[in-house]
């Protein structure tokens, strides 16, 4: 072979495989050189498998400093493997330290959260930081906040699906064949995690940081990686899990009222693909300026991370089936949950029995698209970790401590 046409297979194989390293859409590295991250959360279910996914990308930040509450799971982060360049270091301290939530913040190009959507003090503290470093260098943080498909709930108490579906885009009148896509500006004040998510935005508008609010809707599946396997992160998600564990509790698989209600779902890895896609457009747009790379922030920043839809009754049926193809229950048939039930299982959550619908319009305008979109991916999710709780579990009902 000529050795100019060996230099061209190798300059493709070389171009391919730096494609393929990110499972994100190709997009452009001009301009982004390695960043500083100031990360909330690193040791949860969301959070390892953003920290994951950043760390993976072709410019992975050069600097991670990563808030970490549990003296043993600080330890841990030595055993992670970082890419060449990058650093990792661990800041012992809780959401309660405002101080260190606020140096933490100044320090960093980019500050992210995904340790809790509703604590109103923490977020002030990293938007007072973010604002500091404003006003010393000019230059406006990125901010990436985990918020939540809780801002959708309604009272349905499992009785019916609601045809009302918020999308992050572009709001329509219900018509004969459709039905009514509302605004995130139609989100009532007093819904779950909205009081943090407008304190972020106008931060954003007074110009002190660029907020992008990611917004999951059940999320699920493993956490997958060396963060999950060394016992660093959290790899169990939150609403199938405790569901799981409340269905082997009482031996039938579980369901509030009819089931009627409808969520979305998103793949945890599906979930880590948007965050790193809105990390590299956000500081595209902050170190070129250029209009094309430019993606929504503030209230034109919410990103609904939602792939597809499922009812609880579906989600209880799945259950159900793993349960007796594991010899874990005798019926398949999910039954109704008691009020003397829904009461010790769930106490007062406004969760409980909801709907909470929406489109991920803007998220897929910025080139999300997530692989594992479909119901029967995330019943065949269900089903497998049916398995893995009762595994992990021994089928113990242990209500999750919510921070
Ligand atoms: N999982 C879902 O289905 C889902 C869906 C929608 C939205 N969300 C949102 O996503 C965010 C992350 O959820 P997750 O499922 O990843 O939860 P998780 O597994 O419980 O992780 C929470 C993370 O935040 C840390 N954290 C919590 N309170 C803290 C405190 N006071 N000080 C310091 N660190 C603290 C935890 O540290 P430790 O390891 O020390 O506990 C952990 O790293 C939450 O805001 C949640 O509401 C989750």
């Amino acid at each position: 072979m000529h050795t100019s046409e060996m230099f061209r297979l190798v300059a493709i194989w070389v171009f391919r495989h730096s494609i393929k390293r990110d499972s994100v859409d190709f997009i452009p590295k001009i301009g982004i050189t390695g960043k500083s991250i100031f990360f909330l959360g690193a040791t949860g279910y969301v959070g390892g498998t953003v920290l994951t996914k950043l760390l993976a990308l072709p410019t992975p930040p050069s600097k991670v400093t990563c808030l970490v509450r549990s003296p043993d799971k600080a330890k841990l982060f030595d055993q992670l493997t970082l890419p060449s360049g990058t650093t990792l270091t661990v800041l012992f301290g809780s959401l309660q330290d405002l101080d260190k939530l606020i140096a933490g913040a100044e320090e960093a190009d980019v500050v992210i959260n995904a340790a809790s959507a509703d604590d109103l003090d923490a977020v002030k503290a990293l938007m007072q930081g973010m604002k500091n470093r404003k006003d010393e260098t000019g230059h406006r943080s990125v901010f990436i906040e985990t918020s939540g498909t809780g801002l959708f709930i309604d009272d349905a108490r499992g009785e019916w699906a609601t045809d009302l579906i918020y999308t992050d885009l572009h709001p329509t009148p219900k018509t004969r064949d459709s039905p009514a896509l509302l605004s995130m500006e139609d989100v009532p004040p007093n819904a779950p995690h909205r009081e943090v998510d407008a304190a972020i935005n106008e931060g954003d508008a007074r110009g002190d940081f660029k907020s992008f609010i990611i917004v999951p809707p059940t999320i699920w599946g493993a956490g997958q990686g060396e963060i999950y396997d060394k016992g660093i992160s959290n790899s169990f998600s939150q609403q199938m899990p405790r569901l799981i564990k409340i269905s082997l509790d009482r031996g039938a698989a579980a369901v509030v009222g009819k089931g009627a209600n409808i969520w979305g779902h998103v793949n945890v890895g599906d979930l880590g693909d948007l965050f790193a896609i809105i990390y590299q457009r956000a500081l595209q747009t902050a170190s070129e300026g250029t209009k094309s790379a430019a993606i929504g922030h503030g209230k034109s920043g919410f990103y609904l991370s939602i792939s597809g839809e499922y009812t609880s009754l579906a989600a209880a049926q799945a259950i159900g089936q793993a349960m007796v193809e594991n010899k874990l229950g005798d019926s398949a048939q999910p039954t109704r949950l008691s009020e003397e039930e829904v009461q010790k299982y769930y106490g007062n959550s406004p969760y409980t029995g909801s709907n909470s619908r929406g489109r991920g319009d803007r998220s897929k305008s910025i080139g999300w698209r997530p692989k594992l979109a479909d119901e029967r991916d995330f019943l065949r999710g269900v089903r497998e970790e049916t398995v893995r709780v009762r595994k992990v579990f021994d089928g113990v009902y242990v209500p999750k401590k919510r921070s």
